[in-house]
């Protein structure tokens, strides 16, 4: 069977994510097809176990089933009598609808379904596509189906969308937690999804955050069933962190339980905790260090400098101290800052940081991988390292 995939804003980070989590969780033989605005990937999975692997991910859009016939989604109506249905439109020619010509295709879909029975509303997409909001809000895909039409080199295709991105999920972590901490600069829930699902670990895995500030990390890992050990030097962070998972476990939505969080300054590893961690089973480090405060506006290159020679250092203690726990098939998700100066982007290079021992994992990543919000002083680099057995 043929699904789609559509990638949130940054394309190749939501592509690495994909590859890395299919093929983690997917046994069988499959394929992919990349194009620009949407990804096919062609699996044995049930569309069940597509839309489940779908709600694990932070950089996609939406999914569904592709089709080379409208009237094959339309039999899958069965015996409904009254059903909502909406429509969206992936195209390289937008010209080609307009509000008419979209408003002409959702009549004649309710025509066709009226001929079968079937009474039906319709949610008119805004421009050429109905967002989550939309979908979720209307009951689409509970109510009936979203037709997805894909018009490309003046060849179309269907689809019906399978799952699209809960974003109260991502908000939640994101606004609702008791605890957070804006000074020390939070990550995006979306985006540590994303570094979480790079690692390509398997459920039930350990993942060690050392820098874990409000949580957002270990909060997404725990809702993804990984077992979480967080760390940070700030005391308040650390309780902070607790509560945040005490938070969300009362409202149900954790899927592992396996949970440490302790005080550990990455640049003074203290020998207790370093035995410990040795006796761990973590098989994966994801985490995003302190890159100074919110910056509203462009830096000095003095200043931008000084707060990477910070984050060059937590990195190097970091990395020794890996090296230290010993541990084999082992991967790492970072964030290395670029800050906007006065004089351009300035960054640090990944050989300041880490030794011969580590490479960049290739078999996701084809070109560098990057986080950026528009008009944002601070680009977040992503970097998915292995070490070499
Ligand atoms: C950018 S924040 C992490 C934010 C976190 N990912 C979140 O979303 O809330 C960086 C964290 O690194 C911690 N930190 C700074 N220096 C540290 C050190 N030497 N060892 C461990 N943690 C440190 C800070 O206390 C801060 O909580």
């Amino acid at each position: 069977m043929k699904y789609f995939f559509i990638p949130g804003r940054n394309y190749d980070l939501s592509k690495a994510e994909l590859i890395s989590v299919v093929s983690s969780n997917i046994p069988s033989v499959h394929n992919f097809e990349f194009k620009p605005d949407y990804i096919v990937l062609d699996s044995k999975e049930t569309p069940d176990a597509i839309a489940r692997l779908f709600n694990r991910l932070g950089g996609f859009i939406s999914c569904g089933v592709r089709y080379d016939d409208i009237d094959l989604i339309l039999d899958e109506v069965g015996d409904r009598t009254k059903i909502t249905f909406g429509l969206s439109i992936y195209t390289d020619k937008a010209s080609k609808y307009s509000k008419s010509n979209i408003k002409d295709v959702l009549e004649q879909v309710k025509d066709l379904l009226k001929s079968r029975g079937v009474s039906s509303r319709y949610v008119i997409p805004n421009g050429l596509l109905l967002d989550s909001a939309q979908v979720i809000h209307n009951k689409i895909l509970e109510k009936g189906f979203e037709i997805v039409i894909f018009d490309y080199e003046g060849k179309q295709f269907y689809g019906k969308t399978l799952a699209v991105q809960d974003i109260n999920r991502f908000a939640t972590v994101e606004y609702d937690k008791p605890y957070t901490n804006k000074e020390m600069g939070v990550l995006p829930a979306k985006l540590a999804t994303i570094m979480v699902n790079l690692l390509g670990l398997k459920i039930g895995e350990t993942i060690w955050d050392p820098f874990c500030g409000s949580g957002t990390i270990p909060l997404v890992a725990l809702m993804n069933g990984y077992n979480v050990i967080g760390s940070d030097i700030d005391p308040e962070a650390v309780a902070g962190t607790k509560k945040n998972i005490e938070w969300l476990a009362a409202d149900n939505k954790l899927n592992s339980v396996g949970v440490n969080i302790f005080q550990f300054d990455v640049l003074n590893p203290d020998s207790r905790t370093v035995r410990d961690l040795r006796r761990t089973t973590i098989k994966g480090v994801v985490c995003e260090p302190f890159m100074g405060p919110p910056q509203f506006k462009p830096l000095s290159q003095a200043k931008a400098n000084k707060l990477l020679v910070g984050v060059e250092e937590m990195y190097k203690k970091l990395f020794e101290t890996l090296e230290h726990i010993k541990l084999t098939d082992f991967k790492a998700v970072i964030v290395i800052p670029s800050y906007k100066t006065h004089n351009g982007w300035l960054t640090l290079s990944l050989n300041s940081i880490v030794s011969k021992k580590w490479r960049v994992d290739s078999n996701l990543v084809e070109r560098d991988l990057h986080w950026k919000r528009s008009n944002s002083i601070i680009k977040r680099n992503i970097f998915v390292l292995s070490k070499k057995i």
